[in-house]
């Protein structure tokens, strides 16, 4: 499309709703209109007792540097933000490239349909009142978290205790004093059962499956010796030493990359201040002392909450399979300790029913309940896409509700790039924010006509499609999940932002930040379309390598292994 200034509505101004008005503001797209049915910006972020998902506590897995759009980095001390805090900063975005001007708060879309180029598209105002609009582009940001995932368990309207999802969720207090059972254990139910339990007479976790725990600070190493959070280790050679399998690259670039992180190694072996940072921390990512050592928020670190994670990443079924296949990884581990104290009992066998008053599980065991809470997730819903388009009369749902139809997550390949979804990409480790914003960088390059999508797009869809089912088949439900490098990289390539490494090999600081050091969103504003390349050099050079020289030598040292064929036995090695 290159419709000259096309008109483009976006649904939602959570963090990707915002960040697509601001990449279409980059690329001179100013006529664009922002449904948001609340009354701020910030999505799920913006905290209000009748709204879902967010509870007080609540403390972002993902430390600030990853959270953070490319066009605003942080500054200052890498830490994870508390969800108020991750409001804050939406507020400032939109506050800082004056995007209030295009939201309307309080609307909300109940309708789009036509043909692409032509949406028209129902909102309901404030007052009640239904209008109706043409664009010629729709960007779809309403989030994952519209509709609740709730297992329907054989008797469960039987049950006679009280029935939460996660999403309803806010504190502890109901929960004192009562039997509680907890079922699943994503980052919400990390949370909540660990919350619970401090309260509750019994708690029970019930598991189907058991998660891939990473905990969010990192044990200290050598040199390294602060709490740093374990996205920190999300470098370009760490991921490739884990994605290489299903790497898409072609295998002379693979080389050359795998010789340039050698070069970085060793650079940063002889010369280790390129990669270090001016003074050393005195508190952790949580504001914690460093003095002493965690593991989590409030969570020291000790040799039985190790042996616990290890065997439960071990039971994930991740972790020594001859085949490579993958779970979301759960980067909460603040509920372990309980498990070890014994205040959180596990039941891993399933729920087989509910009979009035008790769950009943597959084992046999029948515990008594008062409040059974389910932290199961949420299920991609867009109840406001309507009828069909195209001589092919292809539906505008999102096929089987899976978005791993569509390219990319972002298109679906029979309508081509006036309709877009937009932050329906969840890494394994790193944002779903700053992927929000590749796609939306994407988004406004095509509808600026400075890109087209590729001619095959459908069969390179089905391709990927089948890559990640079989890949992420230890998470079949959680069809958002890709590999943060690997995504990133290939979105890099479409949008024209690619790190090429080599052209900084004469700059060695930066140079040893960008191969070992985190995979900060700043690396894909470089060069390119809307490149700030000093503001990315800038936070690039702020952010000190969390792996040591001989960590660094060591995994460089496994990528070649792996290269060869040889699968090292690592921590992280599937
Ligand atoms: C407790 C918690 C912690 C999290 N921590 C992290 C983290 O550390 N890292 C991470 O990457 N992710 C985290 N997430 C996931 C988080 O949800 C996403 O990163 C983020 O919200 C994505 O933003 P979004 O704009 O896609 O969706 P949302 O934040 O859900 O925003 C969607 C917006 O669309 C609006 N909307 C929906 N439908 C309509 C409609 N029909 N009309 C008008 N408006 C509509 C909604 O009101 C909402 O404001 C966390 C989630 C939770 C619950
Ligand atoms: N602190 C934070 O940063 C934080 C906090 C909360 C949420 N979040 C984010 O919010 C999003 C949603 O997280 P979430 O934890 O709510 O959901 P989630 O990650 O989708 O996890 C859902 C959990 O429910 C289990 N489950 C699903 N159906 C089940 C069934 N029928 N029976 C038993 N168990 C079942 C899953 O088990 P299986 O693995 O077996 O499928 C999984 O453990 C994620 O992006 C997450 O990162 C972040």
């Amino acid at each position: 499309m290159s419709c000259k200034s096309p008109r483009v509505c976006v649904i939602g101004a959570g963090a990707a709703g915002l960040t697509t008005i601001r990449q279409l503001q980059d690329v001179g797209i100013t006529n664009v209109d922002c449904f948001e049915k609340e009354r701020s910006v910030g999505g799920i972020f913006h905290y209000g007792t009748h709204k879902n998902g967010v509870y007080d506590n609540a403390v972002l897995t993902i430390s600030n540097y990853l959270m953070a759009f490319s066009d605003m980095p942080p500054t200052g001390h890498r830490h994870h933000w508390h969800h108020s805090e991750y409001k804050a900063y939406l507020e400032e975005y939109a506050r800082r490239f004056r995007l209030h001007q295009h939201i309307h708060f309080g609307a909300t879309v109940l309708e789009v349909r036509g043909e692409p180029g032509q949406w028209q598209v129902k909102v309901m105002l404030v007052d009640g009142s239904v209008v109706d609009h043409i664009y010629d582009a729709v960007a779809v940001c309403s989030g994952a978290h519209q509709a609740v995932n709730q297992p329907n368990i054989p008797g469960l309207d039987t049950f006679t205790g009280q029935l939460v999802h996660s999403s309803a969720y806010k504190n502890n207090t109901p929960f004192a004093g009562k039997d509680c059972v907890v079922m699943g254990l994503g980052e919400s139910g990390a949370d909540i059962v660990r919350e619970i339990s401090e309260v509750a007479r019994t708690t029970v976790l019930a598991l189907r499956s058991y998660p891939f725990l990473i905990p969010r600070l990192v044990r200290p190493f050598n040199e390294n010796p602060f709490g740093c959070p374990s996205d920190a280790f999300t470098s370009h050679l760490h991921h490739d030493l884990l994605h290489v399998q299903r790497s898409r690259y072609r295998r002379l670039k693979h080389f050359l990359q795998r010789v340039l992180f050698s070069l970085a190694a060793l650079l940063f072996l002889l010369f280790p201040f390129l990669g270090r940072g001016r003074e050393k921390p005195e508190k952790d990512a949580f504001n914690q002392d460093t003095s002493k050592v965690f593991l989590d928020k409030d969570t020291p670190e000790c040799q039985s909450s190790y042996h616990l994670i290890w065997s439960w990443c071990i039971r994930s079924g991740q972790i020594g399979h001859p085949e490579h296949r993958e779970k979301f990884a759960c980067k909460n581990v603040t509920f372990v300790k309980h498990v070890v104290d014994g205040r959180i009992q596990t039941n891993d066998s399933g729920i087989s029913c509910i009979d009035g008053g008790f769950v009943v599980f597959r084992d046999g065991a029948c515990i008594k309940c008062d409040c059974l809470v389910m932290c199961t997730g949420y299920k991609d819903v867009f109840p406001f896409l309507k009828g069909n388009v195209g001589l092919t009369q292809t539906p505008l749902a999102v096929p089987e509700g899976n978005v791993r139809r569509l390219y990319k997550h972002i298109f679906h390949p029979e309508v081509g790039a006036t309709l877009a979804f937009i932050g329906f990409v969840r890494p394994t480790t790193g944002g779903i924010p700053a992927c929000a914003e590749m796609a939306a960088r994407y988004f406004a390059l095509l509808l600026s006509g400075q890109r087209r999508l590729p001619h095959n797009v459908a069969e390179l869809t089905r391709f990927e499609h089948d890559l990640d089912t079989r890949y992420y088949r230890l998470s079949p439900d959680v069809k958002t999940l890709v590999g943060y490098k690997d995504w990133m990289d290939s979105m890099a390539e479409l949008v024209g932002c690619e790190v090429e490494l080599m052209r900084y090999v004469l700059r060695p600081k930066l140079f040893v930040r960008l191969c070992l050091g985190s995979l900060l969103p700043s690396q894909y504003r470089l060069r390119g379309p809307g490149q700030l390349p000093e503001l990315s050099a800038a936070t690039i050079l702020s952010v000190p390598v969390a792996m040591t020289p001989m960590e660094s030598a060591g995994e460089s040292w496994r990528c070649w292994l792996r290269h060869l064929g040889i699968r090292p036995l690592c921590a992280g090695d599937r």
